[in-house]
C-alpha cells in the first residue's frame, strides 16, 4: 500500500496492488482524475491518461475532463460535487490546489460514524486542500487506502475562511468518472417488508438516481449503487460499488454525459439540504466508499463485508458469536404479562435458545400502537416486579434478556409529548402527520438528546439488559425544527441525524457490553451509518421464507451475513399469509443471525423436536452463518426464478453450508446441477445434508467429493418425477462441506 506523490508530473497514486487512484494537479491547478479502478504499477507518471496540457474545461470542448470535486461556474456542466452560495449570490467556484498532506492510518470524523483503523499501518490518507480564492471557500479532499482492501474512503471538509458567510446547497462525499458509458447500474430498492430488491438498468445519457428524502436511509432505496458491465456476473467481471457511510437523506446518481462519459455521485441529498458556514465554519461530509473488483459482484460484496464487518462495527460484540434468539413480538404482539414472558422465555430456553427480547408493549400504557412513545417507564400492570423482576427471572433460566426502544419517537398520548409539543418535528401552523400515531422527536436539539440520554440510560441500567433493539418507525413528513431560525431550516435533516449518532454514541458508550440491533420497521434504516453503532440490524419486518430469499439475497449485495437479522416465525405467515414448512423457513434465517419470533409455547411436539435440532445446528455451525463469505449462486431476480441458491464458507475454509431453495415446485423436474465456487480444487469435502439424511437429494450428494468436481460439476439437484412429486412448494435443503483433507504443499 502506498500513497506516491511525484512533483514533476504533480501527480497522486494511492495503489495497494488491488485498486489504483492516480489523481492530477491540472496546469490551472484544478484536481482530476486520471485513473480509479485496476491496480497499475507504482513508479511511474500517467499524465498521458488525462487531457494534456490542460488549459480549463472551456478550452476543452468536445473533451472530457475528469474533475474529482467539480463545482459550477468552470463549464462543466455535468451534476457537481459542490454548489455553494457566496456573499454575492454566485455559486461559481474555482477550486485550485493548494497543497496536501499524506499520512499514516485514518483520522477520524466525529461526530459522523466512519471505518477506522486499529493499527496505522492498515491504511493511509491522502489529504489534498483546495481553495477558491475569491470566496475563501476551502476544500479538504481526503482519500484513504487500506492495505488488502480494493477500495478508497471518501470524505470532504469544506471550510469558510473568508471575511463573509457561505451557504452550501450541495455537498458530495464523492464524484467519480469513468471514461465510458458502457455500465449495468444495480441498487437496491423496495418498500416496507419488501426490502434491498436488486433493481438494474443499462445506464443511458442523463441522470438516473436511487435517493431518500425520507429523513432515514429508508427501505425504498439504500445508499449503495453499484455499476457493472453488461457481461459481469457474480463471479466475473469490473465492477465498481459506491456505499454511503450515512443514515439520513442520501442521493447516489449517475450522469452519462455528450462525450460519452460517466460521472458518479454519492452524498447527501441535495434538495433537502443546505448549510450555513459563518466565518471560521466548517462543515464534514459523510464517508464514502468505493470499491472496485474485477471478479465480478462478488468482489464488491467481499471488500464491503469485510469492511464493514471488521472496520466499521465496533465494540465488544464485533467479533464475538451473536446470540440465538427468540422475540416476544409476533408470539404476543402487545398483550403479555410477566407471567407470559416467563412462559415464552422459559419454552424457548428449552430449545435451545439463548436470548430472550421483550419488543414493544412494555412501557407506559402502550397496549396498542397509539400511545406512550416517549414514556420510557415500564408499565407495572404488565409487569408489577419492573424490567428488573422479568429480566431476573429470564436469565435465571440462562438465557440473556433483551428490550425493545423506540427513542425518536413520541406518541400524542404520552407525558412526554404533554410536557414537550414543541420537542415533536413540525411546521408551525400546519397540521403534523401522524404515521403509525406517532410524531418524530426533534433529535437537532440538543435538549431532547439530553434528555433520551438520561432516561434510556436509567432503563438500561435498571435491568440486566444485554441487548437492546432500536426500533424507528417512521418518515419525517414536516422537517421544521423551532431550535433552528428559518434561515438554518435546511440544516433540519442533517442536524437531526447528527442527533440520532449522538444518541446512539453515548448509549453505545455508556454500555459497552449491550448488543445494539438497529430496525426501521425492518429495513428501513440498514445502512452503514447504523452499522457503526450497531453491529446488526433487523433486516425486514417480513419473514416469510420466500420474501425472505429477495431480501437477504439483496442486503447480502452490500451487508455482511453478521450483520442480517432473521428470524424463523410461525406460518401462516404474518406478512404474506404463506405456508412455508418450518425447515425452509430455518434454511433460509440460517444464513444471517438467527432468531425465532413465534410462540414456543403452542408448537407441537413435532415441531418443538425441529426447532431444537434447528438450533443445534445453527449454534454446530454459528461461525459459517455468521462470520462466512457468503457466495450467491442463483439469483430469485431476473425473471421467472423457480430456484434460488447460495453458500456461506467459514472463515478458516473448512466447511461451507449450501442453501438450495424451491419456490413452486415444478412436475417433470429438468435435470439440474448446482456447481459451488470459491472451494479449495485439491481439498476433499465430506458433503452431508440437512434437514434429513435419508432424502434421496442428500442421499445423492452424501460421501466424499474433490472440491474440483463440486466446482465443475456441481452437487447432483435432479429429480424424478416420483421424488419430485413428494416435495411441494417451498422446499429447501442444505449441503454441509466439511474439508477431510487439504491440499498437499
Ligand atoms: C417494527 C419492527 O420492525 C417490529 O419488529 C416490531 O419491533 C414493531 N416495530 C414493534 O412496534
Amino acid at each position: 500500500m502506498t500513497i506516491e506523490w511525484r512533483p514533476d508530473e504533480r501527480q497522486f497514486h494511492l495503489s495497494n496492488g488491488l485498486i489504483s487512484l492516480i489523481l492530477r494537479v491540472y496546469e490551472d491547478g484544478s484536481l482530476g482524475q486520471l485513473h480509479l479502478g485496476g491496480a497499475l504499477p507504482s513508479g511511474r507518471p500517467y499524465r498521458h491518461l488525462g487531457p494534456d496540457p490542460f488549459a480549463g474545461y472551456a478550452n476543452l470542448v468536445g473533451g472530457h475532463v475528469p474533475f474529482v470535486y467539480p463545482t459550477p461556474g468552470i463549464g462543466d456542466f455535468r451534476v457537481p460535487a459542490l454548489v455553494a452560495e457566496g456573499a454575492d449570490g454566485a455559486t461559481a467556484l474555482t477550486l485550485r490546489y493548494r497543497d496536501h498532506r499524506i499520512t499514516a492510518g485514518k483520522p477520524s470524523l466525529e461526530p459522523l460514524p466512519s471505518t477506522y483503523v486499529e493499527d496505522e499501518s492498515e491504511a493511509e490518507t491522502l489529504e489534498v486542500t483546495l481553495d477558491d480564492e475569491l470566496t475563501g471557500l476551502v476544500v479538504d479532499l481526503r482519500f484513504t487506502i487500506f492495505d488488502g482492501r480494493p477500495l478508497i474512503a471518501r470524505s470532504a471538509t469544506i471550510r469558510a475562511t473568508g471575511a463573509h458567510p457561505i451557504d452550501l446547497r450541495t455537498a458530495m462525499s464523492v464524484v467519480i468518472d469513468l471514461p465510458d458509458t458502457d455500465w449495468v447500474m444495480v441498487g437496491l430498492a423496495g418498500a416496507w417488508a419488501r426490502e434491498a430488491h436488486v433493481v438494474e438498468r443499462a445506464l443511458v445519457p442523463g441522470r438516473q438516481s436511487m435517493a431518500s428524502t425520507h429523513g432515514a436511509s429508508g427501505a425504498q432505496h439504500n445508499p449503495f449503487l453499484a455499476l457493472r458491465r453488461p457481461a459481469t456476473d457474480e463471479a466475473n467481471g469490473e465492477a465498481y460499488a459506491f456505499s454511503l457511510v450515512y443514515s439520513g437523506n442520501f442521493l447516489a446518481e449517475a450522469e452519462v454525459d455528450q462525450f460519452g462519459a460517466t460521472r458518479l455521485r454519492l452524498g447527501i441529498e441535495p434538495d433537502t439540504f443546505s448549510w450555513h458556514l459563518g466565518p471560521g465554519d466548517a462543515f464534514v461530509t459523510p464517508e464514502a466508499i468505493v470499491v472496485y473488483s474485477a471478479a465480478g459482484l462478488q468482489g464488491l460484496s467481499d471488500a464491503l463485508h469485510g469492511l464493514f464487518r471488521d472496520r466499521l462495527a465496533r465494540g465488544t460484540w464485533r467479533d464475538r458469536p451473536r446470540p440465538i434468539l427468540i422475540n416476544s413480538w409476533e408470539a404476543a404482539y402487545f398483550d403479555f404479562d410477566a407471567d407470559r414472558l416467563v412462559e415464552i422465555a422459559t419454552s424457548a430456553r428449552e430449545l435451545g435458545m439463548e436470548l430472550f427480547v421483550l419488543d414493544d408493549g412494555w412501557f407506559g400504557h402502550r397496549d396498542d400502537d397509539t400511545s406512550s412513545l416517549g414514556d420510557w417507564v415500564v408499565d407495572r400492570r404488565k409487569l408489577p416486579d419492573g424490567l428488573d423482576g422479568v429480566a431476573r427471572r429470564v436469565t435465571a433460566l440462562g438465557m440473556g434478556f433483551g428490550l425493545w426502544i423506540e427513542p425518536e419517537m413520541v406518541s400524542p398520548d404520552s407525558d412526554l409529548f404533554r410536557a414537550h409539543p414543541d420537542w415533536a418535528v413540525g411546521i408551525p401552523g400546519r397540521a403534523r402527520t401522524e404515521t403509525r400515531q406517532q410524531l418524530v422527536l426533534d433529535m437537532g436539539r440538543p435538549e431532547v438528546v439530553d434528555h433520551l440520554t438520561d432516561v434510556l440510560t436509567d432503563v438500561l441500567a435498571s435491568a440486566p439488559i444485554s441487548y437492546v433493539k432500536w426500533d424507528m418507525n417512521r418518515t419525517i413528513t414536516e422537517p421544521y425544527s423551532l431550535g433552528l431560525t428559518p434561515e438554518a431550516q435546511g440544516e433540519f435533516f442533517h442536524r437531526h441525524i447528527l442527533g440520532v449518532y449522538e444518541l446512539y454514541r453515548r448509549l453505545t458508550r455508556r454500555f459497552p457490553d449491550i448488543l445494539f440491533e438497529s430496525c426501521a420497521s425492518g429495513g428501513g434504516r440498514f445502512d452503514p451509518g447504523m452499522l457503526a453503532f450497531a453491529p446488526q440490524a433487523w433486516t425486514s419486518d417480513d419473514t416469510d421464507a420466500i420474501e425472505r430469499l429477495r431480501i437477504q439475497w439483496g442486503t447480502s449485495l452490500a451487508y455482511p451475513l453478521s450483520s442480517m437479522g432473521a428470524h424463523v416465525s410461525a406460518v401462516p405467515n404474518h406478512q404474506t399469509g404463506r405456508i412455508t414448512p418450518l425447515a425452509t423457513r430455518a434454511a433460509v434465517a440460517f444464513f444471517g443471525v438467527l432468531g425465532y419470533e413465534l410462540d414456543p409455547t403452542v408448537l407441537s411436539a413435532g415441531e418443538r423436536a425441529e426447532i431444537g435440532a434447528q438450533v443445534a445446528f445453527y449454534a454446530r455451525h454459528r461461525d459459517v452463518f455468521q462470520r462466512g463469505r457468503f457466495i450467491r449462486l442463483e439469483s430469485p431476480f431476473g425473471g421467472e426464478r423457480d430456484h434460488v441458491s447460495w453458500m456461506s464458507l467459514s472463515p478458516d475454509g473448512a466447511t461451507a453450508i449450501v442453501g438450495v431453495y424451491q419456490i413452486l415446485n415444478r412436475p417433470t423436474p429438468e435435470a439440474r446441477r448446482l456447481r459451488l465456487r470459491a472451494l479449495e480444487a485439491s481439498a476433499v469435502y465430506q458433503v452431508s445434508g440437512w434437514p434429513v439424511s435419508d432424502d434421496p437429494m442428500i442421499a445423492a450428494n452424501t460421501g466424499l467429493r474433490t472440491g474440483a468436481e463440486l466446482m465443475a460439476a456441481g452437487l447432483l439437484l435432479d429429480r424424478d418425477r416420483h421424488y419430485a412429486e413428494t416435495l411441494g412448494d417451498f422446499w429447501a435443503r442444505l449441503f454441509v462441506l466439511e474439508r477431510v483433507e487439504t491440499p498437499r504443499g
